[in-house]
């Protein structure tokens, strides 16, 4: 099966995709329309025996199965023995849904209803700090517990009515010193958002949150509130029950952002828009489980993926959306994709057959534009590009300015695969140069073009439609793990790093001495020790 698509690759190396628009239909047939969006995968250079042969992965891995096995509660994260159930916490009208025999809704519903009201209160100043109704809310978490919420809060800026959201994240102290100075302690709420309530970066802020607050605040636990699981910890810090919400262990830390680590969201902008994001999560949901595959946005989206990466070996992925509110997206599906499926050892513990998942980067259009898009179009190596872009902005009076956005992205994918040969090259400078000056001064033009991309159109980035969007990328991440064998939701490799961090500290405070270390690291710690640390 491998071996057919890489024959397809091999037999197909040297046509151009433009050339496969020849074929009457070609766009609408590669593409999919869903839940009011258009995903389009035209501007590759898969023709219909490859996506047969892409399908038929999805067949021999028995993603459906798998896919049903998720939805039900079983324990497909095997290396934890733990269910994969965030899609429960977005289940807002589907029936029960079970772990261990339990049905898991009434818990979700209640932690939701809890949230909401918590939110609410806030909102409507019935809340208070010690100086009165809360103008600040500063969410204190790390990966799973900041990406998410931290991406949608600024996707959403235009349906913020609450507080201001801020973001902590970094255990440099820099981050949290810039956003303390820019709150008063009295009116400001911090949440910790820490589904362990041990990651060393949130309970490090968060201690020092709380020595801000004390200096002005009388309680300065009773302006916090947990996002956790870890109840005798957020006691022991000092945050009342009533303020904790909790979530179970079939919730990862990178798809928790449907549940309590969705406060600072949902206090951002309020228990409705809220849930609009979750119903549109929940419509990804029922399509992923119903559509069939050729009709599949997260299933094509994900054989996309495994076509130019796994098969061709394109070892990156850009993300680019134009759209620049979601600037935080590239971030936050380096982490949904990078932590998933970055793994070198199947669920079975043998080595991976095939490359693991890519590096996935980008940054918003039109300013990419100006800056990396240069080797993209005319670097020696190929990065398939997924464009992102809204049919409407937010911004009254300002529609041309969206259209011109638009024209930017759509001209982008076409240059892509269009690329400029030699004699069109030729021409631009012709008149300008003559003889070798202008061959090579034409070479310097000539864009290879043949360049894949996708390009995902939706109506306007409301809740609703942000929540298909994470969604759509969530079961992506999930068809990519299944097809390749790889357990999707464990992260050890983030380990190593934490314990030599713990080790180190000793050494970097001076209290241990570095000679165990190895010569590099001795030496970069007396660097900085002689300078100040
Ligand atoms: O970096 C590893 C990780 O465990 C992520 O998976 C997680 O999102 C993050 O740390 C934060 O964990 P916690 O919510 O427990 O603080």
């Amino acid at each position: 099966m491998w071996d057919d698509l890489k024959g397809k690759a091999a037999a197909n190396a040297d046509r151009r995709i433009e050339a496969l628009f020849d074929a009457p239909g070609r766009a609408r047939d590669f593409s999919v329309s869903a839940l009011g969006m258009l995903f389009d995968y035209s501007k590759t250079n898969i023709d219909g025996a490859t996506r047969d042969a892409l399908i038929a992965l999805l067949e021999k891995t028995d993603v459906a199965g798998r896919r049903d096995a998720m939805f039900s509660g079983a324990k497909i994260n095997e290396t934890e023995g733990r269910a994969v159930l965030h899609t429960a916490l977005r289940n807002l009208d589907g029936g029960p849904v079970t772990v261990d025999g339990q049905d898991v809704m009434p818990g979700v519903r209640n932690t939701l209803k809890r949230m909401d009201t918590f939110a609410d209160a806030v909102r409507s100043g019935e809340f208070t700090g010690q100086g009165g109704r809360i103008t600040d809310v500063i969410n204190i978490g790390i990966g799973g517990s900041d990406l998410g919420p931290a991406m949608a809060a600024k996707a959403l800026a235009p349906y913020h009515d609450g507080p201001r959201c801020h973001f902590v994240s970094n255990v440099d102290p820099a981050d949290i010193h810039d956003v303390l100075a820019a709150c008063d302690p009295a009116t400001t709420l911090v949440i910790v958002a820490s589904k362990t309530f041990t990651t060393i970066e949130t309970m490090t802020n968060a201690r020092t949150a709380k020595a801000w607050m004390s200096e002005t605040v009388k309680d300065p636990g009773a302006q916090f509130a947990a996002l956790s699981s870890a109840e005798e910890k957020t006691a022991a810090f000092g945050i009342a029950p009533e303020r904790v919400f909790g979530f179970e262990d079939w919730v990862g830390g990178r798809y928790s952002m449907w549940g309590p680590i969705g406060l600072s969201l949902m206090i951002a902008i309020g228990g409705d828009a809220f849930r609009a994001f979750l119903r549109g999560g929940q419509a990804m949901d029922t399509h992923f489980r119903s559509a069939a595959w050729h009709e599949n946005m997260p299933a094509l989206l994900a054989l996309v993926g495994i076509w130019h990466n796994q098969v061709l070996g394109h070892a990156t992925r850009a993300v680019l959306p134009y759209d620049n509110r979601l600037a935080r997206l590239p971030a936050y599906l380096q982490q949904l994709e990078m932590e998933s499926n970055g793994k070198r050892v199947s669920m079975d513990g043998e080595d991976l057959a095939h490359e693991s998942g890519p590096v996935v980067w980008g940054e918003p259009g039109t300013n990419g534009q100006h800056a990396f898009y240069q080797l993209i179009h005319q670097g020696t190596r190929v990065i398939p590009c997924e464009f992102l872009v809204a049919a409407e902005g937010h911004e009254p009076g300002l529609e041309h300015q969206h259209r011109l956005l638009i024209a930017n992205c759509l001209a982008q994918s076409e240059a892509l695969m269009k690329g400029r040969d030699l004699d069109e090259a030729r021409g631009k400078v012709a008149g300008k140069f003559e003889g070798d000056e202008l061959e090579r001064q034409a070479k310097h033009r000539v864009f290879p073009g043949n360049r894949p991309s996708t390009t995902l159109a939706y109506p306007k980035l409301d809740p609703e439609t942000l929540g298909k969007i994470i969604a759509l990328y969530e079961h992506r991440v999930f068809v990519e793990g299944a097809v390749l064998g790889i357990n999707s939701y464990d992260q050890w490799g983030v380990e190593l790093g934490k314990e030599l961090a713990t080790a180190l500290q000793p050494v970097v405070d001076g209290d241990e001495d570095a000679s165990g270390k190895d010569g590099s690291t001795a030496q970069l710690v007396g660097y900085l020790r002689a300078n100040g640390a």
